[in-house]
């Protein structure tokens, strides 16, 4: 891996998909600024304890000027932001027909409007060191119109019912290709991943019925979509830009 020296933000670090992606950069020995809403100290002393130089900051990635200020703490410790990973979002469940407008606007606001926000916050100081490596999280659900989630909720398997959310990633994917065109000539690459289901506390009961729909025959794990973004974060990835890669298990192909 590629990585070594350079400073990777990484948004939803306290998260599951975050942390293991902030372990994954510290282990190619990038210097790590991790951000979240919710408390950092885990995954920060974990990353210290894998010798990485780690900046935990506190940061809304829906607030405009606290993504601006998780940039200027970024800056002011580093001197500059080289990988950008937006990794925070939030999941939602309700069919269109009866979805509430604040939980549309809720969850709009988190991932679609705070991957922009930190997005557009690093392109300035990425365009002057002519470098930069934006990965972004987007997800299967964002492309199939949904399938069945009875990890989370048994009378899910019925019926997708998560279209805001859905929304939400297929507008991180088509924003990744916009930006990506955008950046393309000052050095900067702007990919996403695009999960399928992933093991966390939230999928441990896996019904048969799922598996059945995965043709790997497993969930996906955290590591196995920490690869992927480290993948796309590295300096060799300099040739790739505007792609969403797929880390789900065969369960969509496209
Ligand atoms: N777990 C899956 O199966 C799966 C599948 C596809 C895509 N994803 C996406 O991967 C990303 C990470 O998911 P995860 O499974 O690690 O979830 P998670 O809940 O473990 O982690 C998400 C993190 O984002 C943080 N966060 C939420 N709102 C925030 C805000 N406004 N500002 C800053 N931080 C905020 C949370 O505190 C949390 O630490 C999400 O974007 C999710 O949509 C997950």
């Amino acid at each position: 891996m590629s990585v070594r020296g350079r400073v990777a933000l990484i948004t939803g670090a306290a998260g599951s998909i975050g942390s293991a992606t902030a372990l994954a950069l510290a282990a190619g020995g990038a210097r790590l600024a991790l951000a979240d809403t919710a408390p950092l100290a885990g995954v920060e002393a974990e990353t210290r304890a894998a010798g990485a130089e780690v900046l935990g900051i506190t940061a809304d990635v829906g607030d405009t000027g606290a993504v601006q200020a998780m940039v200027a703490a970024t800056l002011a410790a580093y001197g500059r932001v080289d990988i950008l990973a937006t990794v925070a979002g939030i999941t939602s469940q309700g069919t269109a027909a009866d979805l509430p407008e604040a939980e549309w606007d809720r969850v709009i606001r988190i991932n679609l409007k705070g991957t922009f926000l930190c997005c557009q916050a690093v392109i300035a100081p990425m365009r002057r060191q002519g470098y930069g490596r934006i990965v972004t999280i987007g997800s299967v659900l964002g492309k199939n119109g949904g399938n069945p989630r009875p990890w989370i909720d048994p009378s899910e398997q019925q019926r997708a019912g998560n279209v805001a959310y859905g929304v939400t990633k297929a507008g991180v994917h088509a924003m990744t290709a916009y930006l990506a065109k955008e950046l393309a000539a000052d050095g900067i690459t702007v990919n996403a991943v695009a999960p399928g289901p992933v093991t966390s506390a939230l999928t441990t009961k896996f019904p048969d019925s799922l598996r059945r729909l995965i043709p790997v025959g497993r969930m996906g794990t955290t590591a196995d979509v920490a690869r992927a973004i480290t993948f796309l974060a590295d300096d060799d990835a300099g040739f790739i830009t505007g792609e969403v890669i797929d880390v789900n298990g065969g369960l969509w192909m496209d």
